[in-house]
């Protein structure tokens, strides 16, 4: 499968919220559930921030504010004792351009990179357009070290892991995690770590980070979810300097890094990251309660989706007005997800929708 830019596939999430505001024009009541952002006012700390900055828009550094690439790599030492500097961090057009700009500046083309189904939509599109090559493990919902084993090459650059993984919102406990690494290491691959639900987990899980793995390792990192900051687009980066290094010279090139403003939004958000990640968590635990409460099911300790088998999107979506994403997209046909992050209205109403066909 060699991609051209004819040929990449749009974001499969976008699609289905396209369709899903089109039905809304002509009138229909919509419900959904195909969203990925914690549907959620920003928090007072940050909108005051916002309110400083306004009228002030020069050009950030392209790496990021320096207070903001200190304030991002405090909130991972502190979380997980691991040791990244300022120069071992870099401010991202929300995680998924550093996660882009990691595959740039790591692979070469042919280069094998292994990701597990269910995956996160863009990984196999941005491999390709990295002229990689994606090797794509189906699981059951988590990697094993037997599964990573089998799919290594000569040619794998990359193992992608999404701990917290959307769509499945499973999570790694230390020693599977450990098992894992120790596969990558012997065969001493690259680790792109997502770890952009870090700090959406529930009933007290713990979040296993790879922050303090090898200098093989980029952790992907992100405001969209932990802050419920999406469309402030904040993502960041860390890992060795010398990739690092490489990613701002891309983003010089390309993006010119992260709006000023947003970065000092993000800047507030990092410096109460407590405060603020446990508003948006305790507001989206109330959700996920009310959500497999009314569905009868067990909810996943990470995240906020649901991951369930069904029948035909588009037409779920005709008949009920209720938005989900198609399996497909994540490599899981016959599946489909729902995010419990919308407003409890909306969540009893697109249930109750949705119980005409299911
Ligand atoms: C697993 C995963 N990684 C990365 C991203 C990118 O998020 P953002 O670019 O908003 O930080 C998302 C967003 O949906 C995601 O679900």
């Amino acid at each position: 499968m060699q991609n051209t830019w004819g040929a990449m596939k749009p974001s499969a999430t976008g699609a289905i919220n396209a369709k899903a505001e089109e039905l809304r024009r002509k009138g229909r009541r919509i419900y959904n559930f195909a969203k990925g952002d914690p549907v959620l006012p920003n928090h007072p700390l940050l909108i005051d921030a916002a309110k400083k900055a306004l009228g002030e828009s020069p050009y950030a550094p392209i790496a990021g504010l320096t207070e903001l690439r200190k304030a991002a790599a405090d909130w991972m030492n502190k979380r997980y004792g691991s040791t990244f500097k300022e120069a071992q961090t870099v401010v991202t057009n929300g995680g998924k351009f550093g996660i882009y700009a990691a595959l740039q500046v790591l692979l070469e083309p042919g280069d094998e990179v292994i990701i597990q189904a269910p995956y996160w939509v863009s990984y196999p599109e941005m491999v390709l357009l990295a002229k990689g090559k994606p090797v794509i493990v189906q699981t059951r919902w988590k990697l094993t070290p037997e599964l990573l084993k089998q799919a290594i090459t000569s040619k794998t650059k990359v193992l992608i892991l999404n701990n917290g993984c959307n769509p499945t919102g499973i999570l790694y406990s230390q020693s599977e995690m450990d098992a894992l690494l120790r596969v990558a290491d012997e065969a001493k691959i690259w680790i792109i770590s997502d770890e952009v639900y870090s700090e959406i987990v529930f009933d007290g899980a713990k979040y296993i980070s790879c922050a303090t793995h090898s200098d093989r390792t980029i952790i992907i990192e992100s405001c969209s979810k932990n802050f419920a900051m999406a469309g402030w687009r904040v993502g960041f980066a860390f890992g060795p300097k010398e990739i690092i290094d490489k990613i701002i010279a891309l983003q010089s090139q390309s993006t010119t890094g992260t709006s000023y403003i947003s970065q000092k939004v993000a800047i507030a958000a990092l410096e109460n990251s407590k405060i603020v990640a446990d508003y948006v968590r305790e507001a989206l635990a109330k959700r996920r309660k009310l959500f497999f409460d009314l569905l009868g099911k067990e909810a996943p300790p990470a995240g906020i989706y649901y991951f369930a088998k069904m029948g035909n999107c588009e037409e779920i979506l005709e008949k009920t007005g209720v938005a989900l994403v198609p399996g497909e997209a994540f490599g899981a046909p016959g599946y489909a997800r729902f995010s419990f992050a919308e407003t409890e209205e909306e969540i009893k109403k697109g249930l109750h929708a949705l119980e005409k066909i299911v």
